[in-house]
């Protein structure tokens, strides 16, 4: 007797159990469709003849899902989106683009668009002879938008888009740091243009690239703004910087550029009916990492772990010649450019479940549950 009350004890728990899984699946992340540069780049790269790669070593040498090998990310780990998708239970990390792969099942759960060295404008990383720019992933994305309807049919697509899925773009760096800040006359913008007016470029582009994208059933946005590019190993080496230094003039264009980012923000919101626009504070966070590294277990913001050059190691690029920093864990930095695996952990988590300091008007986890 007490036998079969424990058994069926058990199965009522069992079945709770299964409810709660069921109930938890619901909330599960479909799909994430991620456009944006290298810091979010999964592989587009390796697909282009450009000067800008990531998939030597040592990069990707902590990435799990492919054993520490190179797989294009520019860091030893996994970028934000990786972590952001995981987090918000995406089944899959999002495929790139241009991966020959790329086609029929491989895309239920988003697709990467992002390329090392592109930007807003069509001009920016053109010292890398061959980036995606983010009209060109725009494009792309109408590609993948038309292998849904036939994947899922259209009704149900259109549903997919509108409500399962997350559309984040992190771009407009390249737009400062290989375009407008480029010395090299005939390469950058700045001789023409008062900072005001690029900034006006860069935001108008933006509008019409966000409005293609709505009008493509794209309803969860997520933006981030434009990091301290200022305080980055590379920045600060060529410009032979203290510790404590930041480059000012870089600095400054990165926080313009992310008010103007923010009333774009707003006017879309009011603008496209159903249409949600969530601003990610990626200055306010990777600055406070920058200033406040100890309490957040680094032992440096300044010096790259992999990188060649100069006193914080900030002028040539990750590569196998690369010296290599004993503890990738305490770098804040990976490279010249990017943050290392750890920083981009302690980023992601803040954007899925912080509060409006770094991401407003609301985070990933209730963007996600719209
Ligand atoms: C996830 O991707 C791997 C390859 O990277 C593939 O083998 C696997 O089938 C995928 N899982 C699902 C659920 O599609
Ligand atoms: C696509 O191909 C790449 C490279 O061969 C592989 O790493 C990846 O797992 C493949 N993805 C899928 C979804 O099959
Ligand atoms: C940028 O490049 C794309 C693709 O090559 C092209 O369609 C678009 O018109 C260009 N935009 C400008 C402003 O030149
Ligand atoms: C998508 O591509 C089609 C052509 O196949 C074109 O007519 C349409 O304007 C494009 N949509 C957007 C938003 O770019």
């Amino acid at each position: 007797m007490a036998m079969a009350m424990d058994l069926r004890l058990s199965s009522t728990l069992a079945c709770l159990v299964l409810l709660f899984a069921i109930g938890n699946a619901a909330e599960e992340l479909a799909a994430s469709f991620v456009f944006g540069d290298s810091l979010v780049d999964a592989g587009n790269n390796n697909y282009l003849s450009t000067l800008s790669r990531a998939n030597i070593r040592p990069n990707g040498i902590d990435f799990k899902a492919s054993g520490g090998n190179p797989t294009g990310r520019y860091t030893n780990g996994r970028t934000i989106g990786d972590i952001i998708g995981e987090e918000l239970g995406q089944p899959n990390y999002s495929i790139p683009f241009l991966a020959p792969n790329s086609t029929g099942e491989a895309i239920r759960y988003g697709v990467n668009y992002a390329s090392g060295g592109g930007g807003i404008l069509n001009a920016t990383g053109r010292i890398f002879v061959n980036r995606l720019g983010l009209d060109v992933q725009v494009d792309y994305f109408n590609i993948t938008r038309k292998q849904f309807d036939q994947l899922l049919g259209a009704a149900k697509a259109k549903d997919y888009m509108m409500k399962k899925s997350i559309f984040s773009i992190t771009i407009g760096a390249n737009d400062f740091l290989n375009n407008y800040l480029l010395p090299v006359l005939s390469i950058g913008a700045r001789i023409s243009q008062t900072p005001d007016s690029f900034i006006d470029d860069m935001i108008n582009h933006l509008r019409d690239q966000l409005t293609r994208l709505y009008q493509m059933d794209a309803r969860k946005f997520v933006l981030g703004n434009v990091g301290p590019i200022g305080c980055i190993p590379y920045q600060k080496t060529i410009n032979q910087l203290a510790e404590n230094q930041c480059v000012d003039l870089a600095n400054k264009l990165a926080i313009q550029y992310n008010g103007r980012l923010k009333d774009l923000l707003a006017s879309l919101s009011e603008n496209l009916p159903g249409a949600t626009f969530v601003e990610a504070n990626v200055y306010a966070l990777v600055m406070e990492l920058i200033t406040n590294y100890d309490k957040y277990g680094f032992t440096t913001a300044t010096r790259a772990c992999c990188g060649n050059g100069g006193q914080f190691a900030g002028i040539i690029p990750c590569g196998p010649t690369s010296s290599m920093c004993t503890d990738r864990s305490k770098h804040v930095f990976w490279d010249p450019y990017h943050p290392s695996e750890a920083a981009n952990v302690i980023v992601a988590k803040q954007l899925i479940d912080g509060d409006e300091k770094y991401i407003s008007p609301m985070n990933l986890r209730q963007l996600r549950d719209l």
